[in-house]
């Protein structure tokens, strides 16, 4: 592994509970706890800890808190998180009990917050404890992120400084904090590109903004503007682009981790559509400003490479991200029209509003002509998915299912569920054109799916996987975990993936 370049803004500290100085001391509380589970604690409270689960003033139900005042112990305040059932805890429950106590630290304006990395079970073995420090920390530095970034006058609340504490651990746990430390950058950096508007991302200042933060990752980034675009004969992405005043963009990144010339190449790739009108086949007024987050695909493979940088993924990584913005104009394609794309398929396009596969139609060809030979693509695709999946799940799609498999396993680890949808070959019936090699809508059955076929056109012999994020990217409810807007999700899944390269590559 190569020196991590970030440094460690999460303390770790090997200590008891009660000996613990800090403003606010934050404990996991499972439902089936006693007053006595943590020895001292309902003593130094003066009982408070016995009289709030008898009354069940406090049920130690998920994300539930508990402030308690205590003396005689080195912090003065303590936070149970309710934890819930102890069968259920993991890594998931973790990183969201961790966000829960970071942002109630940050709305309590408290400026030091320690986390006590209770272990559900005692016999938890190093891996365990590592894959639940990681996620802690990546939970914490979660609760750092601050949507209002464009009120005046209004602060966001400071920044805590964060601890985990962890008595028995039977490792070092600082290389797992830093290495969700930086997942949770990542994911946080992803957040504020997808939370700003279109009028301020143009796909201009968005290319811009992902070489920054690829570079800062030690990642090469390249951006190519029309003309280059022009050459590569990227008919799909540039017939999107053109019926707005803002020029395409397709940004390539490059990791290449020191000696390694032989293997796989991950191909990443991301939709970014900076702002989705729908085009001449224009959307209807409700909810058209969430279409500001139509490149949160493109905002993930950003921010994954900068994670993939920073920890020295043992694999090479190429991005893709093909940035245009979607508009009605004079200039603007038109349902009907034909493009040709950048490997030669020609698309008769029924509905402007389905552009998002035309980009990454042109971007996954690009990707495999950079050698890339294990692909996948993000994208907030297909309202179908929300119906499909709600907002909870993403879907995924690919060839072969070793590969999806591998993905929802990546997906599990990093707290971004998924769950696959079939790719059927009779499916693509729905896409047949009279007058092109096939059209760039299939009807509203299965909308998801044929948006998925669409893409397995341009993804060739290599394996490949499409994650469809529409549902899953935006949070329209705040959860105590998870404040709404931006949710930075596949950030992590993506890092994971290159990050565990050595569980696929070869395999799959
Ligand atoms: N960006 C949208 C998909 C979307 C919908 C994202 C809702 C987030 C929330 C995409 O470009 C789109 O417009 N898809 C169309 C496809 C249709 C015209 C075949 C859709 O899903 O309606
Ligand atoms: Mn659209
Ligand atoms: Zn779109």
């Amino acid at each position: 592994m190569r020196p991590l370049t970030t440094v460690a803004r999460i303390a770790c500290l090997s200590e008891a509970p009660a000996g613990v100085e800090t403003d606010l001391l934050a404990l996991p509380w499972f439902d089936d706890d006693n007053p006595d589970s943590v020895p001292g604690l309902d003593a130094a409270a003066a009982g408070d800890v016995a009289r709030a689960l008898q009354s069940r003033e406090f049920c130690a139900k998920p994300f539930e808190i508990l402030f308690v005042r205590v003396s005689g112990w080195r912090t003065r305040r303590v936070a149970l998180i309710g934890a819930g059932p102890r069968a259920s805890f993991g890594t998931t429950v973790a990183r969201r009990l961790a966000t829960t106590a970071g942002l109630a630290a940050r709305t309590r304006r408290i400026g030091a917050l320690a986390f006590v990395c209770r272990i559900a079970s005692a016999s938890a073995g190093r891996d365990t404890w590592t894959s639940l420090a990681q996620a802690i920390a990546e939970g914490l530095v979660l609760a750092e992120f601050h949507n209002g970034s464009f009120k005046t006058g209004e602060p966001a609340p400071p920044i805590p400084s964060w601890t985990v504490v962890a008595d028995a651990a039977p490792v070092d746990l600082a290389p797992a904090l830093l290495c969700g430390q930086v997942l949770g950058e990542s994911s946080n950096h992803a957040r504020e590109m997808a939370n700003a508007p279109g009028n301020v991302l143009t796909p201009r200042e968005f290319a811009t903004r992902i070489a920054a933060l690829a570079t800062s990752g030690g990642v090469t980034a390249e951006i190519l503007e029309h003309q280059q675009i022009e050459a590569l004969g990227m008919g799909m992405l540039l017939g999107v682009a053109q019926g707005s005043a803002e020029p395409a963009r397709l940004v390539v990144l490059r990791y290449d981790p020191p000696g390694v010339t032989s293997g796989p190449v991950l191909g990443l790739i991301g939709k970014g559509v900076t702002f989705d009108t729908g085009g001449i086949s224009i959307k209807p007024a409700e909810l058209m400003d969430r279409m500001k987050d139509d490149m949160s695909g493109g905002a993930a493979v950003a921010a994954a490479m900068r994670a993939i940088g920073l920890l020295g993924a043992p694999i090479r990584v190429r991005g893709v991200i093909p940035i245009a913005e979607n508009m009605p104009s004079g200039s603007a394609i038109r349902p009907g029209d034909v493009l040709t794309s950048a490997e030669g398929k020609t698309v008769e396009i029924i509905n402007t509003d389905a552009e998002g596969r035309l980009i990454l139609g042109d971007a996954l060809w690009y990707a495999r002509q950079l050698g890339a030979t294990h692909l996948v693509d993000v994208a907030t695709l297909t309202g179908a998915i929300v119906v499909a999946l709600g907002k909870i799940t993403s879907g995924v799609f690919g060839t072969p299912d070793s590969w999806v498999d591998q993905i929802r396993a990546a997906g599990d680890a990093a707290g971004d569920p998924m769950w696959p949808l079939p790719i059927f070959d009779e499916y693509r019936e729905q896409l047949k054109s009279e007058i092109a090699d096939f059209s760039n809508t299939g009807g509203r059955p299965a909308g998801s799916i044929t948006a998925a076929l669409f893409l397995k056109e341009f993804a060739g012999q290599v394996p490949w996987a499409h994650i469809d994020i529409a549902g899953t990217a935006w949070a329209e409810e705040a959860r105590p975990y998870q404040p709404k807007g931006a949710t930075g999700v596949a950030v992590r899944t993506l890092a994971r993936l290159a990050l565990d390269a050595a569980d696929w590559a070869g395999r799959v």
